[in-house]
């Protein structure tokens, strides 16, 4: 791995807080990813599958953990089963986790290789009356093909059929939105990474250059500091282009006189880091974008302070919007009439700002997480409100990613990254 390891210290706290939420005499199984295809013989690059990352840290392909709180055998209690390596494999495709290493990254003492499974797990399955199986169950997925976990569902379910099934996605939802130290701690390198990504497009920025040079600026910031890369696909929007809140082309070039927005983020050891910054091409903003600029980072700071322990998601972006119809009063977009005559399923401001505030963030950008139950101490969300005017030709977004506190301000893991209209001013034209 390019990655310093996690201590498995977070694996092991991790299993037994999944471990605490399942049923007497149940087992439950997470796959690897598998490794996806483009077309002849080449593939996409290997991306683990979270939850098993979050279980075990094992980042390899075709791994298996197996967890059975009330297994006879204690040693069956977590099993990882990984794919047996040999001399032809090391060659060809470099090291894979050896017996020992796996116990190493994962805390897991009892480790078998992957041609062992069937045999196992029928004689656990002797012993199991139920079976959790891990579907995706997250609040925006829409997932067409069909995944390693998904096939090993429909064969276990027929080979099983007596068994009964569980889902292990909401323990999961409750356990991952809560965030151990050691993953603070990670997220918080992938934020610095971030930021030494921006501090290099400060100073690479000018009229004339294109929205991809400078997505390449990032991706080479990262890639010497032990990123895999973009933790999503970047968005380099300049002008208009902010407008389209999904831009990823980033194939234009900047113009004298716009602003660039850019929602780009580093993945550091499979965590994301989710950043958004507006800066002017020219390294001075216009009057009205500085207004503009000026109210977006106002609400951000506002939503900012909302995010404590005991607050609601929706009543947060109920909260949100009613600053943010303040600030588009000020700046002339909405007028009084439109704002008292609007309906409240979709409120006037959302012509501007039409999409949410924040979202949890972990080992997914959009990350698992409670949503209807109050917010609790190291949850970590993104703030991100934004202002929108195609008539004006730019779009303002702003994003800072933020740990929940037992107490006071949430901890801002980007509170490095300048976003101060002056500060950024400064610094383009140091
Ligand atoms: N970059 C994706 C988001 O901001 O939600
Ligand atoms: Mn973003
Ligand atoms: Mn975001």
């Amino acid at each position: 791995m390019r990655y310093d390891l996690i201590p498995n210290t977070l694996f092991k706290k991790n299993r037994k807080k999944f471990m605490v939420g399942m049923k007497p005499k149940s087992l439950a199984i997470f796959n690897s990813n598998d490794i996806y295809p483009v077309s002849a013989d080449s593939t996409i690059p290997f991306r683990q599958h979270r939850d098993i990352f979050y279980l075990s840290g094992a980042d390899q392909e075709e791994t298996i953990l197996l967890l059975f709180p009330d297994a006879m055998d204690k040693k069956h209690r977590e099993i990882l089963f990984v794919r047996e390596t040999n001399d032809h494999i090391a060659v060809w495709e470099g090291a894979k986790l050896t017996k020992e290493q796996a116990t190493a990254v994962s805390g897991i003492d009892t480790v078998y290789w992957l041609s062992d499974f069937n045999k196992v797990f029928f004689d656990l399955m002797t012993e199991a009356d139920t079976v959790f199986f891990n579907t995706n169950e997250h609040y925006r997925q829409a997932v067409e093909t069909q995944t390693r976990e998904d096939r090993f569902i429909e064969k276990c379910k027929k080979d099983f059929p007596a068994h009964q099934w569980a889902k292990s996605n909401p323990i999961l939802q409750q356990i991952r939105g809560v965030k151990e130290p050691e993953e603070v701690e990670v997220m918080q390198q992938a934020c610095t990474i971030t930021e030494r990504g921006f501090r290099r497009v400060l100073n690479f920025l000018r009229p004339g250059v294109w929205e991809y040079e400078v997505e390449a600026e990032y991706l080479h910031e990262f890639i010497r500091n032990r990123s895999k890369g973009f933790a999503y696909t970047p968005i380099i929007a300049s002008g208009n282009n902010a407008n389209v809140l999904h831009y990823i082309e980033n194939n234009q070039q900047c113009r004298d006189g716009d602003l660039v927005l850019m929602d780009v983020g580093a993945e550091y050891a499979n965590y994301s880091s989710d950043m958004t910054r507006t800066l002017p091409v020219n390294g001075k903003f216009t009057k009205r974008q500085r207004a503009v600029y000026d109210a977006v980072l106002r609400v951000k700071d506002a939503a900012t302070q909302m995010l404590v322990p005991g607050t609601l998601w929706k009543e947060y972006h109920k909260e949100v919007g009613k600053i943010m119809t303040s600030e588009l009063l000020g700046l002339g977009l909405l007028d009084k009439a439109e704002v008292q005559s609007e309906n409240p399923d979709w409120p006037a401001y959302k012509k501007y700002f039409m999409h949410g505030t924040s979202h949890h963030i972990g080992l997914d950008t959009h990350d698992y997480g409670a949503l209807k139950t109050p917010m609790q101490p190291n949850m970590v969300f993104t703030v991100e409100p934004g202002i929108y005017i195609p008539e004006e030709g730019f779009g303002i977004r702003l994003e800072d990613d933020v740990v929940i506190q037992e107490t006071g301000a949430p901890q801002n893991l980007m509170q490095n990254i300048p976003i101060e209209a002056e500060e950024i001013e400064e610094l383009m034209n140091g």
